[in-house]
């Protein structure tokens, strides 16, 4: 049996820790923890599934709820420096404190080497440890009432977009586990940043909610938009397709400011009988008028889906997971979006399309 307990919207808008710590939601999964299970809870990023970084136990039963590989490391969530240096054996460089005061709390995981009080099942045998500051006040408040550092992926089935709201993670996890914790949307919408400053190059392994450019602004240097790959991320097997935030159904990239877009839409997509079109608002209604011009597609065949402007890449981003949950579950036999230019948080918009459409 999987419950969902809802925290009150107000104590959360105004940022009630102290209040939100003494919920009944938040004392039960505070239990629970300490008990060695699992928890699904609120951050400003999406929802995440949640247990005692430092029990082996309790992170193995994530990685069976979620069905993920167990050679892919979590992420560790804390609220203060004081937490930090248990969890850490280095001593914070420059460039992380510049980091810290710049970007904590909020969406951005740092990779420092680990403490003998992490487990390697956490970060699953690397001596590194990734580790964010939530700014929610849900999470927050579980973190500081449990006192426990919390080991937490994105609290979806491995390889489905990830959940923003607790509807999300209750598809995804019912059954699966005991409690799941309702702060009701998560504001930013995509997956923190992760970034490994340790050595002279910043490394970029995964853009997100905190933009490269903030972070370029904030340490003075450039960062290579390439990113990079821990030795763990492989697929497990040879032949087996690194599928990632994948709806079921198939999906596609499309450029609309390609001179050919009409051509490359009959060409590679007129054989699906019924198309999501999503498109920037600016995009809209350029698209109606092709498609009232057109003989080659009826209204019925194409549904268009306005996923926001193109200068809002903030609201695009926070709509993202939820919309592509929701197209796959109307009977569309393809999702086809335009790409945005990765700026900003475009980046990692474009980053998740971009691993959802490799089927
Ligand atoms: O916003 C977020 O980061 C969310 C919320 C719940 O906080 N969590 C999240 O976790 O997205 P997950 O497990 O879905 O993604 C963790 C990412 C993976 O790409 C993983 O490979 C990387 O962080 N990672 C974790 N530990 C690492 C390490 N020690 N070195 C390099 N990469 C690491
Ligand atoms: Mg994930």
């Amino acid at each position: 049996m999987t419950k969902i307990m809802k925290i009150p919207e107000n104590l959360i808008i105004e940022n009630k820790i102290e209040m939100i710590k003494e919920t009944p939601a938040i004392l039960e999964a505070a239990n629970l923890l300490h008990q060695g299970e699992v928890v699904s809870f609120p951050t400003e990023t999406v929802y995440g599934l949640g247990a005692d970084a430092a029990n082996a136990k309790a992170v193995k039963k994530i990685f069976k709820a979620k069905g993920r590989p167990q050679d892919n490391p979590l992420i560790v969530h804390i609220t203060g420096e004081a937490q930090l240096k248990k969890i850490i054996s280095s001593s914070l460089n420059q460039k992380v404190q510049k980091l810290v005061n710049a970007f904590w709390p909020g969406p951005l995981t740092i990779i420092f080497e680990k403490s003998g009080l992490i487990p390697d099942r956490t970060t699953a045998g690397l001596n590194t440890v990734a580790v964010r500051m939530p700014s929610h006040p849900v999470a927050r408040a579980l973190i500081e009432k449990t006192g426990l550092p919390l080991a937490a992926p994105s609290a979806n089935i491995s390889g489905a977009p990830s959940p923003t709201t607790a509807e999300h993670v209750f598809k995804d996890l019912k059954g699966l586990i005991p409690l799941i914790i309702d702060g009701g949307p998560s504001p930013v919408g995509v997956e923190s940043t992760v970034i490994d400053v340790r050595g002279k190059e910043p490394q970029l392994l995964r853009p997100g909610g905190v933009p490269l450019e903030a972070i370029e602004s904030i340490i003075g240097e450039k960062i290579d938009r390439t990113v990079k790959k821990t030795n763990k991320e492989k697929p497990i097997s040879p032949g087996m397709k690194y599928r990632h935030y994948s709806p079921e159904t198939p999906l596609f990239l499309i450029d609309m400011d390609n001179k050919n877009f009409e051509a490359i839409l009959k060409d590679e997509y007129k054989k699906y009988h019924k198309i999501a079109l999503v498109l920037t608002s600016e995009k809209v209604d350029k698209m109606k008028r092709i498609l009232e011009k057109s003989a080659n597609w009826t209204a019925e065949q194409i549904n268009i889906v306005n996923i926001g402007s193109q200068f809002q890449v903030d609201v695009i981003a926070s709509r993202l997971f939820k919309l592509l949950r929701q197209l796959d579950e109307e009977d569309y036999s393809l999702i086809l979006v335009e790409t945005i230019p990765e700026k900003g948080l475009g980046a990692a918009v474009m980053n998740r399309l971009h691993k959802a459409s490799i089927q």
